[in-house]
């Protein structure tokens, strides 16, 4: 039976929804992919198990949910309980115009008067329920949490564990080694978005070769495996990689810095002790390589050196380039059009010569990497709006023989005076 499903994003909507179809593409039957502000809704005749299981691979999607009514949302949620009774109900109202929770106490009384006992989780801030609320009430395994919006009302099936993405950030033995690190949802996101383009491209190639062969099988897209090495040739302290590495890759990064390299060596290590553990925990059944991944850093100039390390070896496996190379000085006040620009015409430069560098090493090598996902910098102007690195230098990547499959995708909080802005390039090796 088809069902809609729903799917809650978080900061930075745009990139969310596009990691969401693009892992769904990859993975299942969906029709009628709708996004609407911050949330994407998705008709499926999945298992609601499967899709639930998604939340454990997306780094945008906050909370996944199923269909359950239609119309005024009181009665909606009312007839569900009576026809699904349970005790324990938290309602987060995620609709455009949130104030309905104030009627919510009308629910638990005309619930009473029918003789159904309930005990209402209301949010502590906001219209919504966080992940702690809805854990310490047990809501998703005892109870129930009801999202409300755009006139319809869904169950939630699953929630984004923060707590793993703080672990990572800051229970890592190295965890401030840089200011102004890559927030681990966006790595996710970085990584999803990439290989899920490149295990795209490759299904592509394979079912026109199958075409070609006059065989008519076309191969389904999830029977392709992952196995696939993302490398991040400005690794720090590795965040990118320790995404990677969490949703079953093997990574390979490098960097300029000794003490980076280091200080990424050491968090991978740690992690990687703690994968199997947490896989274990988290059920992660989704990865079919549920095995250690590898991993190896070492120390490499970007722009000059072959950072792939004697992987040359024309094995067929996949590789993917994500990274950020540097986004300039931190910034607390915002700078001058001029100033920005300035600014980033020196940056250019790492840009260009890392994109030379890394066309001559597919070339060379002969390596199939074909998807490259890149940070650029952009600069919140006192004379307003943004100037970003890569709409100036736009012309020369595409001169270089990139093409850009998506983006950019502006990450950022409002206050923040340095944005990124996140890019998904394509080239020929
Ligand atoms: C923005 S940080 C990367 C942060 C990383 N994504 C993280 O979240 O931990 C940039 C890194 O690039 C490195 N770097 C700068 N120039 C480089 C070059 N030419 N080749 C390799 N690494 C370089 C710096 O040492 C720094 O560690």
């Amino acid at each position: 039976m088809e069902n809609e499903f729903i799917f809650i994003l978080g900061q930075a909507r745009e990139l969310a929804a596009y990691e969401l179809k693009q892992i769904l593409k990859n993975r299942l039957d969906f029709g009628s992919f709708i996004v609407e502000k911050n949330r994407a809704t998705i008709k499926s005749k999945a298992k609601a198990a499967e899709i639930a299981g998604l939340i454990n691979i997306l780094g945008g999607t906050i909370k996944i949910g199923r269909l359950v009514g239609e119309g005024e949302w009181l009665d909606a949620i009312h007839s569900d309980i009576k026809a699904r009774p349970t005790r324990d109900v938290g309602i987060s109202d995620y609709s455009d115009n949130s104030q309905k929770l104030n009627d919510i106490w009308s629910l638990k009384n005309d619930l009473r008067e029918e003789g159904i006992k309930i005990r209402l989780v209301i949010p502590r801030g906001g219209q919504t329920l966080n992940e702690a609320e809805i854990r310490s009430n047990k809501l998703i395994d005892n109870g129930r949490e009801y999202l409300v919006a755009g006139g319809k009302v869904y169950e939630t099936l699953a929630v984004q564990k923060v707590g793993e993405f703080v672990e990572r950030d800051y229970g890592k033995p190295r965890n401030n080694a840089f200011s102004g690190m890559l927030p681990p949802k966006l790595a996710r996101m970085m990584v999803n978005i990439t290989t899920s383009a490149a295990q795209y491209q490759k299904s592509n190639i394979k079912n026109q070769k199958y075409r070609r062969s006059g065989q008519l099988e076309i191969r389904s897209i999830r029977s392709i495996s992952p196995s696939l090495t993302v490398i991040d040739p400005f690794c720090g302290s590795g965040n990118i990689l320790l995404e990677a590495m969490d949703l079953g890759y093997s990574v390979v990064g490098s960097d300029i810095s000794r003490k980076a390299v280091e200080w990424s060596s050491e968090n991978l290590a740690w992690f990687s002790n703690q994968i199997s553990d947490l896989r274990s925990q988290n059920e992660k059944t989704d990865q079919l390589d549920s095995g250690l991944t590898d991993w190896s850093v070492a120390t490499a100039d970007a722009t000059k050196n072959n950072f792939f390390f004697g992987q040359q070896k024309t094995e067929n496996r996949l590789r993917v380039v994500v990274t950020e190379p540097y986004l300039g000085q931190p910034k607390k006040s915002k700078v001058s059009r001029k100033q920005a620009e300035k600014e980033l015409d020196e940056l250019a430069q790492l840009y260009l010569s890392f994109l030379i560098n890394l066309k001559r090493l597919t070339t060379d090598y002969r390596l199939p990497i074909t998807v490259i996902c890149l940070v650029f910098p952009a600069y919140e102007t006192y004379e307003g709006g943004l100037v970003g690195l890569y709409s100036q230098i736009v012309d020369k990547i595409a001169d270089l023989g990139y093409t850009r499959l998506a983006g950019p995708f502006t990450y950022g909080r409002g206050y923040q005076v340095v944005k990124r802005e996140v890019l998904l390039l394509t080239v020929k090796g």
